[in-house]
């Protein structure tokens, strides 16, 4: 029995311990906005979070999640952070394509969180511009043009930062 929190519920499964957590979550738990594609950790389609990090589901025997919590996008995008990117997206018509979607938005949710101090921080904008330009490196889809994917994290980061501190 392994036993971990999804989507904020306690569950406990039975499944192999080396199964892959995307054929846990697809296939037994019917979570289907995590993709699969690549089977290797190499095109974010598969991305959730584990323990509030960004982890492609599909290098990870489910095993290893005991104890741990996971949230999927089924859960994400009832989330106000989601609305943030989603409108910010709308905003600069970035469109993440069908594969990729799990890590844009997984991924800019923790990149904000993580960089808190950059974006209110006037006096630091070369380093924000360079964090953002480490996390366009990393993604794995690069479907969103540079400039258009970094203006849209600005802009999530602002709605954000008005929508929890009115400024
Ligand atoms: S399917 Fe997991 S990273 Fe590609």
């Amino acid at each position: 029995m392994i036993r971990f929190i999804l989507n904020g519920q306690q569950i406990e499964i039975t499944s192999s311990p080396n199964q892959r957590l995307i054929k846990v979550l697809r296939n037994e738990l019917n979570l289907c906005k995590t993709k699969f594609r690549c089977g290797n950790g190499r095109c974010g389609s598969c991305t959730i979070l584990l323990n509030k990090k960004p982890v492609p589901a599909c290098i990870i025997p489910v095993y290893t999640v005991q104890d741990c919590e996971i949230t999927t996008m089924e859960a994400f995008v009832k989330t106000p952070e989601y609305e943030d990117i989603k409108s910010a997206f709308e905003f600069t018509g970035a469109t993440p394509c069908g594969f990729c979607d799990s890590d844009k938005y997984l991924g800019t949710s923790i990149f904000i969180d993580t960089n808190a101090y950059y974006f209110s921080s006037r006096e630091d904008s070369k380093k924000l511009l360079q964090k953002l330009e480490e996390f366009y490196k990393s993604t794995f889809c690069k479907c969103i043009e540079k400039n258009t994917f970094l203006k849209s994290i600005i802009i999530a980061a602002k709605k954000r930062q008005e929508r929890l501190h009115g400024k």
